[in-house]
C-alpha cells in the first residue's frame, strides 16, 4: 500500500476555535435571546396563530451557502424577523390542528442545557444515559410493566411504531431474519390494526420489508374502535390460508377522533393467539396520568410494547417520541450489533453496556431525555395529568357549543380531546375545507381537517395546555362568520 504524504503540512493557528473571543458579548446576546423567547411564549396569545409566509421571506431561505462569518446579533435579527413570525404556531392557544403539544418554557430551558452539554446518548457511561434510563423506569412504572422492560427515545411515534414492528418481526422470525432477510417465513407474516389506525403503521410494514398488504385493516365500530370479532375472524382466515399472524397494533387514541380500542379484549386475544400486542399510544397513552382517563386504558399494561409521544399530551417540546418494550431482551435482540469501534468495557467511559444504540437503529442520539426529565420533575405527573383532564373538559365544552348551535353539526363522538364537526352548508366538503383555510389565514385559530365517512370534518385537537374557553369561543365565532360568508358566496 502506498501512503501519499501531503506536500504542505496543515497549519493550525493557536487558539482558533469556534468559541467567542469575548464571552461577555456572547453572554449579553444570549440573555437577550432568552428574554425574547420568554416574552414570545408569555405573550403568544397577542400574535396570530399562524401567518402566511410572504414571498420575500421565503426567498431569504434560498440563499447561497455562507462562506464568510456573520455577526451573531445579525443572524439573530434574521431569526427574529423571518423565522419567529412564520413558525408552525403550536405554542399558541389557538392551535388545535393535527395532534400537537404546546411545549413549555421549562422544556425550552432544558433543551438549551442539553445543547450546551452536547451529549451523545448512543452509549457509553455518563449520566445523560442514566437520565434516559430514569425516564424508561418512570414510564415502565406508569404503565405497570415488569422489571426488565426497556425503552428508548426516538423522534416520534412514527419511528417508535416502526421499531415495534421490527422487534415483533425479529421475535417472530428469530435472529436469522436480521442476517439473511425475512425469507419465505417473513413473506407469510401478517399484522392487524384497525381502519382508524395511523398511516405510519402501514409505512412501518413497508419499511420493515413485510409490505403494506401484509397489514390487515380491520373494520371499526361506530365509535371507531377495532372490531375484535372481525379481527378474530381475519386471523382465523389467514391461518387457514397458510399465513403467519404475528402482530396486532391497537390504538390508544386514534388520530381522527381519539378512540381507544378495547385493550383488554385485544390483549386477551393476542395471548390466546400468541401474537405480539403493540399499542400505538402516540396521543392517548399519557392519559394514564389523568384519573379521568386512566381506567379507559385498562389492558395497556398487558402490551408487549407501547409507542407514545411526550411531545403531545406530555407538553415536552418537539421531539420526544418513546418506545417501551415489555421484554428488554427481545428489544435488544432486534437491534444490538457488535462493532469493534463500539467495544464495551467494564471500567472507563466505554462501560455501562447495554447502550441505547442496542435498542434502535440510531448510534448518535441527542439528549431528548433531559427536557422530558425536567418536565416530569418540574410539573409532576399529577399536574400533567390534570392538564390532560382539562383538555378533555375543554373538548366537552366545544362539543356542547356545537350541539347548541344549529348551524354546526358534530361528526363523531368526543372520546378524549379531539372534536370533529362541520358547518352545515350545501357543498359541505368545499365550504368546510375553505373555512379551515380561512381560519389559518386569519390567524384566529388553526384546527385541521379529516375525512369521516366521506365527509370533510373540521378537526380540533385540544392538546396544548394553554388552550382556554376563550380560544374555543373564538374558534366557534370565526367558524360561524367564515361559514356564513362561504355559504353565501356559494349561493351567489
Ligand atoms: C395515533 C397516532 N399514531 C402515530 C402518530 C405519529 O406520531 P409522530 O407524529 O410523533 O411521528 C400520531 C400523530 O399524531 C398519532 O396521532
Amino acid at each position: 500500500m502506498t501512503i501519499v504524504l501531503r506536500e504542505e503540512p496543515l497549519r493550525s493557528e493557536p487558539g482558533e476555535t469556534l468559541d467567542p473571543q469575548n464571552w461577555d458579548e456572547l453572554r449579553a446576546q444570549g440573555h437577550r435571546m432568552l428574554d425574547d423567547m420568554f416574552d414570545y411564549i408569555a405573550h403568544v396569545r397577542q400574535r396570530p396563530v399562524w401567518s402566511p409566509i410572504p414571498d420575500d421571506v421565503r426567498a431569504r431561505f434560498r440563499a447561497e451557502l455562507p462562506r464568510r462569518p456573520s455577526d451573531l446579533a445579525e443572524v439573530y435579527r434574521e431569526f427574529s424577523d423571518n423565522v419567529v413570525p412564520y413558525a408552525t404556531g403550536n405554542v399558541h392557544p389557538g392551535f388545535m390542528g393535527w395532534v400537537h403539544g404546546g411545549g413549555s418554557a421549562v422544556g425550552m430551558l432544558a433543551e438549551m442545557l442539553a445543547a450546551g452539554l452536547n451529549a451523545n446518548l448512543g452509549g457509553r457511561d455518563h449520566i445523560p444515559v442514566e437520565v434516559e434510563r430514569q425516564i424508561v423506569e418512570w414510564t415502565r412504572a406508569m404503565f405497570g410493566f415488569p422489571q426488565g422492560a426497556s425503552g428508548i427515545f426516538v423522534t416520534g411515534t412514527s419511528m417508535a411504531n416502526l421499531l415495534a414492528v421490527l422487534v415483533a418481526r425479529t421475535a417472530a422470525l428469530g435472529q436469522s431474519a436480521r442476517q439473511h432477510g425475512i425469507g419465505e417465513g417473513g413473506a407469510l407474516l401478517t399484522a392487524y390494526t384497525s381502519k382508524a389506525a395511523h398511516g405510519c403503521i402501514s409505512k412501518a410494514m413497508d419499511i420493515a420489508g413485510l409490505g403494506r398488504d401484509a397489514l390487515r385493516m380491520i373494520a371499526t365500530d361506530q365509535c371507531h374502535r377495532l372490531d375484535v370479532a372481525a379481527l378474530r375472524r381475519q386471523i382465523a382466515a389467514d391461518r387457514e390460508a397458510g399465513m403467519r399472524p404475528f402482530l396486532v397494533v391497537a390504538s390508544a387514541g386514534t388520530v381522527d377522533i381519539g378512540a381507544i380500542d378495547d385493550l383488554v379484549a385485544l390483549s386477551a386475544l393476542c395471548r390466546e393467539e400468541e401474537l405480539w400486542f403493540h399499542v400505538d399510544g402516540a396521543y392517548g397513552a399519557l392519559g394514564i396520568l389523568s384519573p379521568a382517563i386512566a381506567s379507559r386504558l385498562a389492558g395497556i399494561e398487558q402490551a408487549d410494547s407501547i409507542a407514545l409521544d411526550f411531545h403531545k399530551w406530555g407538553q415536552v417540546p418537539y421531539d420526544a417520541g418513546f418506545l417501551l418494550v415489555r421484554d428488554g431482551q427481545q428489544h435488544r435482540d432486534a437491534f444490538a450489533a457488535p462493532a469493534a469501534y463500539l467495544r464495551r468495557e467494564t471500567r472507563g467511559l466505554a462501560a455501562g453496556s447495554s447502550w441505547p444504540c442496542d435498542l434502535g437503529p440510531d448510534l448518535s442520539r441527542g439528549f431528548r431525555a433531559l427536557k422530558t426529565w425536567f418536565t416530569l420533575k418540574t410539573y409532576g405527573t399529577e399536574r400533567l395529568g390534570a392538564i390532560i383532564t382539562r383538555t378533555c373538559a375543554l373538548a366537552g365544552y366545544l362539543e356542547a357549543r356545537i350541539l347548541a348551535e344549529p348551524r354546526l353539526e358534530l361528526l363523531a363522538p368526543v372520546q378524549l380531546s379531539i372534536v370533529c364537526f362541520r358547518y352545515r352548508a350545501a357543498d359541505t366538503n368545499k365550504v368546510n375545507g375553505d373555512i379551515v383555510i380561512d381560519l389559518h389565514e386569519s390567524g384566529i385559530a388553526a384546527p385541521s381537517t379529516t375525512i369521516l365517512d366521506g365527509q370533510l370534518a373540521i378537526r380540533a385537537a385540544i392538546v396544548n395546555h394553554r388552550i382556554d374557553t376563550c380560544d374555543i369561543d373564538a374558534l366557534i365565532s370565526a367558524v360561524l362568520e367564515f361559514g356564513a360568508r362561504r355559504a353565501s358566496a356559494q349561493d351567489e
